[in-house]
Parts: C-alpha cells; structure tokens; sequence
C-alpha cells in the first residue's frame, strides 16, 4: 500500500473525482478527511462501512475561519497531515456577455480562495513535519482557456495552476511538494449538463475519443501523492485522452 499511515485532506470529496480521490488513497492505507459542504458525512460513512479510515468535514472551503478549525482539528487527532487535495470547484457556463458579476466572484471564492484558505491551513504542519504533498485539481481550461464553460472557469484554474508553481518554489525547500492535475471530460456531474449533441462534440476533438473516468483522474492524484514521484514538483499533469498536449 502506497500511503500507510498518512493523512490526506480531500476536499470536495462527497461525489465526483474527489469521492474517488478519497476512495483510492483509503484503499492505499491513509487516513481520508472528506471535506465537503454537503455529503460529506454520508460518503465518509460508505467508506467507513467497508472498514477504511475515513473522517467527514462538512464545511464550505470559503469560509477560511472553517477551514483553519478543520485542518486544526484533523491535525490535534490525527499528529499529522501528509497530503492535501484540493478538489473542490464549481463551473459556470456560458459566454462573457452572460457571466455575471456575482458569478464572476462566486467561482473566484470556491476554485481560488477556498483553495488558498486549505494551502495556508495546511503549510505550517508540513513545514513543521518537514514533508508533505499538495495536490491542486486544476482543468485543461486553465492552460488552453474556455472550452466548455464561461471564462471566469478558466481563469480560475489558471491562477491555480500559478499558485500551484509559487507554492512549489516557495516550500520545496521544507520537502513539501506541491503539483496540479489538469483533467478534462470526466462522467461526473459537473458535465452531466451537457448537451448529447455537446458530448459528442467534446469526444470527437479528444483522440483517445471517449470520456475520462473519475478513477482515472485519481491514480494520478495517487501517483502525485506518493514517493514514486519524489523528483516532481510544480507540475501540472494533463490527464485529458490527449486533447492538450503540452
Ligand atoms: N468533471 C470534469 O470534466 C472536470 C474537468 C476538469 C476539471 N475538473 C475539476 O475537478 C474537480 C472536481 O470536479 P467534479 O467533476 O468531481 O465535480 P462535482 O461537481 O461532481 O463535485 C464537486 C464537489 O465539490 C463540492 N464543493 C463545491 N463547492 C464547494 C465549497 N464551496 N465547499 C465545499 N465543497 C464544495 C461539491 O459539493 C461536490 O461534492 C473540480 O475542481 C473541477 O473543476 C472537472
């Protein structure tokens, strides 16, 4: 088992590519909090059920007060953080001349702040430990701009993608390394709106033609989290069947 004996915060962990995160690094022997700002109790519960170390967080990641109580607790019972994923994120959609102003900072709070609030959180414990992995969940709209949703999506991830480079810089010298996955078309029910005729679109320009899998974004998360990439720091891991290759 790749991660015995560690401590991984997920967040936005109660469905999606991040109840999948949570799942893979539980079967690989952490210890998982499951951050999220509903269901958080219930998907804890179902890996509990299959006698994995599980802890639920229900919390909204804007609230920074929330987020510094949480990574405290989680750090008073447990003596330690190893891994934190920050996975949570919403998505609007639409053109520039839709996006609101209040969606603008709707999006900003959840994919930006709230994942600044975690990192802030969570840094003092790792430098303290002298190790520890951060791993952003970014998009391909944050290197190559809007696909599928409006702009303000894109330009969150990509300012996570230059937090996640800063933070690399800034911590590497604490062992802590700090890396981004950058999905795209993953079955989850962020890209449950789509259209069939959207869909289909979206396959036909990916040249692995099909749609990815919340688990197939997960191994990479593993495999980001674990030793086996110990040389790799601000990174940012395509996993998109090939559509952005970079
Ligand atoms: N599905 C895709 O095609 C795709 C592609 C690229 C990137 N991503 C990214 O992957 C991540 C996970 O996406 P998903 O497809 O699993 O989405 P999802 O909508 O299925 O799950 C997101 C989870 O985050 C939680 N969440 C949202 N806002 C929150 C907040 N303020 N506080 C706490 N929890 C909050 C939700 O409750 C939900 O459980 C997101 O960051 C998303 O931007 C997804």
């Amino acid at each position: 088992m790749e991660l015995q004996g560690k401590v991984a915060i997920i967040t936005g962990a109660a469905r999606g590519i991040g109840f999948e995160i949570a799942r893979l690094f539980a079967r690989e022997g952490a210890c998982v909090v499951l951050v999220d700002r509903s269901g958080a109790e219930k998907a804890a519960e179902s890996l509990k059920s299959q006698h994995y170390d599980a802890i639920a967080c229900p919390l909204d990641i804007t609230d920074a007060e929330a987020v510094h109580s949480a990574v405290e607790a989680v750090a008073g019972a447990r003596a330690r953080i190893d891994i934190l994923v920050n996975n949570a994120g919403i998505i609007a959609r639409g053109t520039v001349l839709d996006l609101t102003r209040e969606q603008w900072l709707q999006v900003m709070d959840v994919n930006v702040n709230g994942n600044f609030y975690f990192c802030k959180a969570v840094v003092p414990f790792m430098i303290r430990q002298r190790s520890g992995t951060i791993i952003n969940i970014t998009s391909i709209a944050g290197k190559m701009g809007d696909i599928t949703a409006a702009p303000v999506y894109g330009t969150s991830k990509g300012a996570i993608n230059t937090l996640t480079k800063s933070l690399a810089r800034q911590l590497a010298e604490y062992g802590i390394r700090v890396n981004a996955v950058a999905p795209h078309a993953i079955e989850t029910d962020m890209s449950a709106d789509w259209s069939e005729e959207k869909r289909q679109e979206v396959i036909a320009a990916i040249p692995l033609k099909r749609m990815g899998k919340p688990e197939e974004v997960a191994q990479a998360a593993l495999f980001l989290a674990s030793e086996r990439s110990s040389f790799i720091t601000g990174e940012i891991l395509n996993v998109n069947g090939g559509q952005l290759m970079d």
